[in-house]
């Protein structure tokens, strides 16, 4: 089998019955939201943004969310251990629960998906204070994932009833990461398909984009995937599910360690990648390393690129190309302890795809980090 390409157009629906502005926010549930906020400041560059806690009247948790341009990021502790969030933590480690999605109207987001078979996590739900309100409403995707609707046209607070601004005196400086270009989600064994079908009938969203465990496999590991995407192209979500082969799988190590289905990696887009990575890891951002050997061919394989070869080798950035331009891509090393969650910066410089030239050279580095952890 091949990879594909399929936009199918008698599939596209002529009126989306999802609209989508992109990502609204990405929540993490962490034990320790404070330090986590410290972490994301201090290493890439977010700012302080809003608070709520004790302070403003919650009783079992508390948020802070951090802003970097158009990518926010809530991050949340549970302060009791009877609660959803710290059994999250406790299943999970740290983690992503909440890809939420901007949207025009969050009371037509949960009708029209959740008659559609989407269960709901959150009935439509109206905050509102003196800055005017937020209307939100949710449903569960893979895992214990779920997408919230926010419908924020009516409110110009600094984020939603029931924060307050938080000013910090410690605010490092930004590192030109600008919003979340795609959110890829590990599924389990044979799931793949379960969930393509999943955004397709209940969000409007089509597939773009397959791979198989041939174009996705090294000599020990595969998987495969489907990138899934809605109308206007603002939100991307690949699917992956783990393929046979002759040890373990990536995604496996993923699901053995989140202890189920959940959101692998965040994409974040920069102009300057250059510029951006290399401000991350003068601040301790790990990144996977890349042989010598990749950047003696990679040449060949890309054509001309408008950046010099030296500083993408320094830094490790892998590059690809596809029909419509070119992409520079890089991955980190796991953020948390568990070998769940990482972040891929990328510059997007025409090519809308996802790096699949690089895949054998990316799958490779992470076994590289696998076997390290005994865990290949
Ligand atoms: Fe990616």
């Amino acid at each position: 089998m091949q990879t594909t390409t399929a936009p199918s157009k008698k599939n596209i629906e002529t009126t989306d019955f999802l609209p989508l502005h992109g990502t609204d926010y990405v929540e993490f549930y962490v034990g320790n939201a404070k330090q986590a906020a410290h972490f994301y400041k201090t290493a890439f560059g977010f700012q302080s943004l809003a608070y709520a806690g004790p302070e403003t009247g919650l009783k079992d948790k508390v948020s802070y969310v951090i802003r970097q341009n158009k990518l926010t990021f809530v991050l949340t502790t549970p302060l009791k251990s009877d609660n959803t969030i710290a059994d999250h933590i406790y299943k999970h480690g740290d983690g992503v629960k909440v890809l939420a999605l901007k949207v025009d109207d969050a009371v037509s987001a949960f009708e029209e998906t959740t008659k559609r078979g989407g269960k709901p996590f959150m009935e439509t739900t109206v905050l509102k204070d003196d800055d005017g309100e937020v209307v939100l409403s949710g449903i569960h995707t893979y895992g214990d994932t779920v997408h919230v609707f926010v419908e924020r046209k009516n409110y110009k607070g600094v984020f939603m009833p029931g924060f307050r601004k938080w000013e910090s005196n410690y605010n490092p400086a930004e590192t030109g990461l600008l919003y979340v270009d795609h959110c890829v989600g590990n599924v389990g064994w044979n799931r793949m398909n379960t969930w393509v079908k999943f955004y397709e009938d209940v969000m409007g969203f089509r597939n773009i984009l397959s791979f198989d465990d041939k174009d996705i496999s090294t000599e020990y590991s595969a998987l495969m995937s489907k990138v899934m995407s809605n109308g206007n192209g603002y939100v991307k979500f690949p699917i992956n599910e783990p393929a046979e082969g002759k040890k373990k799988s990536q995604v496996e190590e993923y699901l053995d360690f989140y202890n189920g289905e959940g959101v692998q990696h965040v994409a974040i887009a920069t102009n300057d990648i250059v510029k951006t990575v290399t401000e991350l890891q003068s601040r301790g951002i790990e990144f996977l390393n890349i042989p010598e050997s990749y950047y003696e061919t990679v040449l060949d394989r890309v054509g001309k690129i408008d950046e010099d070869l030296a500083p993408l080798q320094k830094l490790g950035i892998l590059i690809d190309r596809d029909d419509e331009g070119y992409l520079l891509q890089i991955f980190s090393k796991p953020l948390e302890d568990r070998p769940t969650l990482f972040f891929e910066i990328i510059q997007r410089k025409g090519a809308q795809s996802f790096g699949k030239g690089n895949f054998k050279a990316l799958f490779e580095a992470l076994e590289r980090e696998q076997d390290a952890r005994g865990n290949l």
